[in-house]
């Protein structure tokens, strides 16, 4: 068969790298693509959000799976269009996106079904939302309630803070319509842990647990990134956790978001903040976590192949799913600057010193092919994926694989994995 896969990052990569390894795919494509996915797959230059040329290219080359990496399509309602079309599709439909796409949405059908988040309250006036803030106290969060390439939530300690966020998001518009609503939520301590699982609309298949490393510095300082690097599994979903999160979260959103009258298939991606062991919903994603696909993905004893066709056929029950018990721990390579401003088309070296066939696997994110070489070409440029039975050994294993590539200011978190072996 001949599977598209569309998105141009690490998480597409790993998508690419484990789709090839099915006996019943013949040929895959990637729209953009990157350098990497370009030396396993064909790359089709069209944006992710062209949806009529991606639609024009599917039908015309008959492909028989398409799956999505990023949100921006599901938004924009690809899944509809191609099932419209009679293709293939693996990804949630538009309405389902909604869940991703806003959190007021998001938030509301929490709160209907309870399941446990944090506190909050929708504003559509800056006024009104600067008021609350001085009457609730700090700390508090602010988020816009529409997509924001990661950049719409912000922690505050300060109320200055809160305020200055509050104005960015209404007042200078700086996410455009994505800051017509906003929510003031209240501020959750605890770990972080990403919880993603394949479903159908009706059955849920969980995937691994992992956790990632959003901050750009070490110790998890400094500004939010799209992820410095993640691990899987993460220690701290021990079974009694894990069905916590299976009865208390993932199984009431499906069942709630059938209720709704959501046709929800594709990857149901909670992101959670676990508090004296319970679990609470920082947000969702209606898709795979970016790096966390490539500490899950290469987990995965199991053809994905027939999980996809599973989801999209609704007979994910007679799917299972084999993982290795090996951990995989993944550190990002970034440009140096990210995620402020940061050079692009630095000549990387050593990429070709990895062949992808073992349990140390480099996936390529922001970089490009030009006369000459391989180019960075993003914020994110590589990342770097180990395997091994001992979480440490695979932590080091990584940090040795990264020795093996050079490229101009590239910088990389030092701690990657560092809660998970304290
Ligand atoms: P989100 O995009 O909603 O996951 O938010 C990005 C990051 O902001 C999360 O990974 C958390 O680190 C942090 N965050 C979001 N909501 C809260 C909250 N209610 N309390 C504390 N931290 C939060
Ligand atoms: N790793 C965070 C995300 O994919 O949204």
């Amino acid at each position: 068969m001949k599977v598209l896969v569309i998105g141009s990052g690490g998480r597409e990569h790993t998508l690419i790298w484990k789709i090839k390894k099915s006996p019943l795919v013949d040929k895959v494509y990637c729209a953009p693509g990157n350098a990497g996915i370009a030396q396993i797959a064909e790359c089709i230059p069209l944006a992710v959000s062209d949806l009529s040329g991606l639609l024009d290219f599917a039908c015309t080359k008959s492909i028989d799976l398409t799956v999505v990496g990023p949100e921006l399509p599901l938004t924009l309602g690809i899944v509809d269009e191609f099932n419209r079309n009679g293709l293939k599709i693996f990804g949630v439909n538009k309405k389902s996106a909604q869940l991703e796409g806003s959190k007021v949405f998001m938030k509301e059908l929490m709160s209907k079904y309870r399941i446990p988040t944090a506190g909050f309250r929708v504003f559509t006036d800056a006024q009104l939302a600067k008021d609350y803030v001085r009457q609730k106290g700090m700390p508090l969060v602010v988020k816009a309630d529409g997509l924001a390439a990661g950049k719409g939530v912000v922690v505050c300690r300060k109320e200055a803070e809160a305020r200055q966020a509050i104005d960015e998001i209404m007042e200078r518009r700086v996410f455009g319509a994505a800051g017509d609503k906003l929510i003031i939520e209240d501020c959750l301590a605890g770990e972080e842990v990403s919880f993603l699982a394949f479903t159908d609309g009706k059955t849920v298949l969980p995937m691994v647990s992992a956790q990632d490393h959003k901050a750009i510095f070490d110790g998890d300082n400094g500004p939010n990134t799209g992820g410095m690097g993640a691990y899987s599994p993460a220690p701290l979903v021990d079974d009694n956790l894990y069905h916590k999160i299976m009865e208390r979260v993932m199984l009431p959103t499906v069942k709630a978001l059938a209720a709704e009258g959501y046709d929800y298939r594709g990857v149901l991606y909670a992101g959670l903040m676990i508090i004296g062991g319970e679990p609470y919903v920082l947000e969702f994603n209606a898709r795979f976590g970016d790096p966390e696909t490539q500490v899950i993905v290469p987990r995965l004893a199991s053809d994905i192949v027939p999980v996809f066709q599973a989801v999209i056929e609704g007979k994910l029950a007679e799917i299972e799913l084999n993982w290795r018990t090996e951990a995989a721990v993944c550190v990002v390579l970034a440009a140096g600057g990210y995620p402020g401003k940061y050079g692009k088309g630095d000549l990387i070296g050593g990429w070709d010193k990895f062949d992808n066939s073992g349990d140390l696997l480099l996936f390529h994110a922001g970089t490009a092919n030009r006369e000459g070489g391989i180019v960075s070409a993003g914020g994110r440029v590589l990342g770097i994926t180990a395997l091994h039975h001992d979480l440490k050994q695979a932590i080091a294993s990584t940090y040795t694989g990264i020795e093996k590539i050079q490229f101009k200011d590239m910088y990389y978190r030092k701690d990657i994995g560092h809660r998970a072996i304290r």
